[in-house]
């Protein structure tokens, strides 16, 4: 992909107009990101790559990135993202990338809080990072990663039967790029109503592909896990979750697994 072949048709206002950088390797499009915007790369600065040697995902796992199937960005963002806004933007992203899935026509499902499944198989995933000046927030960057044509074989043995893609859902390949500029465009609407409209737009948004509300769950934190039922999307982005006891809990960040699933599907513990 070339940034003049991603630009022709794109439709957004902001994200990927003024600065594209596409690599056929990159080690990971955050760590790029970074990079520029510590040069001080402007607000909709976007960072495409073929392929990734270190893909970075959640709570420090590595994110596969075979060659030439997936898309893997990173795009900056600065005053439409000050940290307060961090979790329901992260939720907006979810909503965008779920919202370019279905207008590919697959069914997205969101798992809490942004794992983006098709039929209970992880597509996508989101990876935001602050970069800090000194004491207050410089920038942010949205890292995505969804797997557009990517075939099973490219996965490792231990994740072929929780990982897919949309040419596995679709039963037909998709054109990386036209799906990059739809996915650009979604992006774009639901990071500016993250910023400018209250937060009950993105949980309405959230809603429509939620998968998680009143299922029983356990939730992973770094140092314990506890069973419950998740009940609710609150007005910050966290997820309400009555643990066995009656209690309710607040989980602000952490990893969600649906207990009723069988085993091979995502989540599973
Ligand atoms: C997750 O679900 O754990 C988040 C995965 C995020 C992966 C994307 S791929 C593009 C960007 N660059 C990275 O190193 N990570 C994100």
């Amino acid at each position: 992909m070339t940034p003049d072949e991603i630009k022709r048709d794109l439709k957004t206002r902001w994200l990927g107009r003024e600065k594209i950088a596409c690599f056929h390797v990159v080690e990971s499009t955050n760590s790029e990101a970074k990079r520029l915007g510590k040069k001080g790369a402007p607000e909709g600065t976007l960072v495409v790559a073929d392929a990734q040697k270190k893909g970075r995902g959640r709570h420090g796992r590595f994110w596969e990135s075979p060659a030439g199937t997936g898309l893997y960005l990173s795009f900056i963002m600065r005053r439409r993202c000050p940290p307060q806004d961090f979790p329901r933007m992260t939720l907006a992203v979810g909503v965008a990338v779920a919202s370019a899935i279905e207008a590919a026509g697959a069914r997205p499902q969101l798992k809490w809080p942004n794992d983006v499944l098709i039929a209970g198989r992880k597509v996508a995933g989101i990876l935001t990072e602050a970069v800090f000046n000194k004491t207050r927030t410089d920038f942010a960057v949205v890292g995505v990663g969804v797997n557009v044509n990517t075939p099973s074989e490219a996965f490792p043995p231990n994740l072929r039967d929780v990982a897919g893609s949309l040419r596995m859902s679709l039963g037909r390949p998709v054109s990386r790029v036209h799906f990059l500029q739809t996915l650009l465009c979604r992006l774009e609407q639901w990071c500016e109503l993250s910023a400018e409209e209250g937060f009950e737009k993105i949980r309405e948004g959230w809603r429509q592909f939620d998968t998680t509300l009143g299922k029983v769950v356990e939730v992973v934190l770094p140092n314990k896990r506890f069973s419950g039922v998740a009940e609710a999307l609150e007005r910050d982005g966290a997820l309400m979750v009555r643990d066995t006891n009656g209690e309710p809990i607040r989980v602000v960040a952490g990893d969600v697994v649906y207990c009723h699933l069988g085993k091979g599907s995502y989540g599973e513990a």
